[in-house]
């Protein structure tokens, strides 16, 4: 698939996108900064990637993730206009709030990825996933202790988004409707909790009982 990651430049862009080239994927790293953009897809691999601005990234795409701190999530969607209009957007973000990131906030709205999914409006299908997964580990060829709960309204949506998941050496669960996502966004503050506590590096989680 030609996909494009939004705010593809930092650790988790480069995670999934390294993963994906390797899987066969064509990836359109995507920045507010045309040259950052290049530079990033150049160092991915010149012949399955190339930069853009964020707003051409979505536009070139069949597919977006969305890789942004959750303090510039609206302020990038608002960005890239109706470009995702009949497309799947990823949607990654964690409502970390600094300091206190081993506390749960959510945001108003219920979660980042309904805010997302109303700020895109309903010609975009929003699917929440990945954020539990180690952007660190992904930018290696380590085997991942963790698996990825996929939460979205549409069961076809969220099929695609299990694939990715795969095509990244990651098991993805179905988690129910985008809703759902709520409980992956807030998992990642226990997950930070547990790292620091226990003195773990990439604490994960799994889906037993198969
Ligand atoms: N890091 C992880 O292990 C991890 C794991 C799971 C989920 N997540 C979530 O995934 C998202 C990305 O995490 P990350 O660690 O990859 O973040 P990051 O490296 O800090 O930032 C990613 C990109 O966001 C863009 N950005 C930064 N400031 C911005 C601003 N003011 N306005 C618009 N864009 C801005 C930058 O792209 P340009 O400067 O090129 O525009 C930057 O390269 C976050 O929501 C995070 O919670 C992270």
């Amino acid at each position: 698939m030609k996909i494009a990651i939004l705010g593809g430049t930092g650790s988790l862009g480069k995670g999934l996108g390294s993963r994906w080239i390797k899987a066969g994927h064509e990836i359109i790293i995507g920045s507010r900064d045309l040259s950052k953009a290049q530079e990033i897809a150049d160092q991915l691999g010149l012949d399955h990637s190339s930069g853009m601005l964020n707003i051409d990234a979505a536009k070139s795409c069949e597919i977006a993730c969305l890789t942004v701190p959750f303090a510039n999530q609206e302020s990038t969607l608002l960005s890239i206009e109706n470009a995702l209009h009949n497309k799947i957007m990823i949607d990654a973000t964690v409502p970390l709030m600094p300091p206190k990131v081993m506390r749960v906030q959510l945001p108003e709205g219920g979660s980042a990825a309904l805010n997302a999914q109303s700020i895109l409006g309903e010609h975009t299908t929003v699917v929440s996933a990945f954020q539990n997964i180690s952007a660190e580990l992904l930018q290696t060829d380590a085997k991942i202790d963790c698996d990825v709960l996929v939460a979205g309204d549409l069961i076809e949506a969220r099929n695609i988004v299990i694939d990715l998941a795969s095509d990244a050496g990651l098991t993805g669960w179905h988690a129910g409707p985008l809703c759902n996502s709520v409980a992956a966004e807030a998992l990642t503050s226990i997950l930070i909790a547990i790292n620091k506590k226990h003195s773990l590096a990439h604490s994960g989680i799994k889906i037993t009982g198969h």
